[in-house]
């Protein structure tokens, strides 16, 4: 009913697989703290680090209302309401992923100060110019249409509002090798180079205020990601359970993606016209 990208993500019982990995651990249910959730809620490199990192690149503030344009399970939403005292709306495709994300944000306290609702990214449910800032990770490389995503982004933000991404563009070196976490196979993959989508927020008036190249980082990360695993097993709580019986391959994929920079992974601020 939501589409192709929307059937990718929804692996059916996420939010009690998610539960019961964190009973093994033996965690109290009734007790969850945001920092149990973050091996699970943060679905894109780097996880929890990338999502402190891009935080620090602009001013928010207490009390600044912010959009989470393809939240997935909400872990940066809740991180930016909690740690940063944003008034946070995580938007998101796949409805599995919007019920666990509000369900969890009531496990850990959080349901006053973040809400989350299905809708997609290319026609957002919200009035123009009523947020500070537009935050998406991990979500444009499953959208053709680069121009209307960046468009929309930019519609809902205050004049001179910010967009903060953290997201994975093309490398130099051809297509990827899948299956990826974003996409089993190439159909609903769509990677546009760095350098283009600049053009693209250039033509749409928006300012590059920061751009930073992080595959290096991320590349030290997933390398640790792996070697851990195979030290130690899969953990019972990981991104794993978000990717499906492909996950370890998926995994390797991104590793071997950087290595031979078919993939790049970017963070930016980018501002909006003041108008
Ligand atoms: C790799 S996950 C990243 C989730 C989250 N941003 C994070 O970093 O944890 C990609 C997410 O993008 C969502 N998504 C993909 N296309 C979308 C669209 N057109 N509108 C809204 N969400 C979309 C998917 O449902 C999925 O939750």
């Amino acid at each position: 009913m939501h589409g192709p990208v929307a059937d990718h993500y929804a692996v059916g019982g996420v939010l009690d697989s998610i539960l019961k990995a964190l009973a093994s651990l033996g965690k109290d249910l009734d007790a969850l703290t945001p920092h149990d959730l973050a091996p699970v809620d943060t679905f894109h490199i780097r996880g929890r680090e990338a999502t402190v990192e891009l935080a620090a690149r602009a001013g928010l503030a207490a009390g600044m209302k912010v959009l989470d344009s393809g939240c997935g399970l909400g872990g940066s939403a809740r991180y930016l309401a909690l740690d940063h005292g944003c008034e946070v709306t995580g938007v998101d495709l796949t409805p599995e992923y919007v019920e666990a994300a509000t369900a969890l944000a009531g496990r850990v306290g959080l349901a006053d100060r973040v809400t989350f609702r299905q809708g997609s990214a290319l026609d957002l449910p919200f009035a123009d110019n009523g947020f500070d800032a537009v935050w998406t990770e991990h979500v444009q490389m499953n959208i053709e249409d680069k121009r209307a995503f960046y468009r929309e982004s930019l519609r809902v933000l205050k004049p001179a509002g910010v967009l903060m991404f953290h997201d994975i563009f093309r490398g130099d070196a051809g297509d990827p090798h899948y299956p990826v976490p974003w996409a089993d196979e190439p159909s609903i993959s769509f990677l546009s180079t760095g350098d283009d989508v600049r053009r693209t927020l250039d033509a749409l008036g928006a300012q590059v205020l920061d751009w930073e190249d992080t595959s290096e980082r991320s590349l030290d990360w997933f390398r640790g990601v792996l070697a851990q695993r195979q030290e130690s097993g899969t953990p019972a709580l990981g991104i794993h359970l978000l990717m499906g019986e492909a996950a370890p391959a998926k995994l390797r994929n991104v590793v071997r993606n950087l290595e031979e920079k078919r993939i790049a992974v970017v963070q930016a601020v980018v501002q909006a016209r003041a108008r």
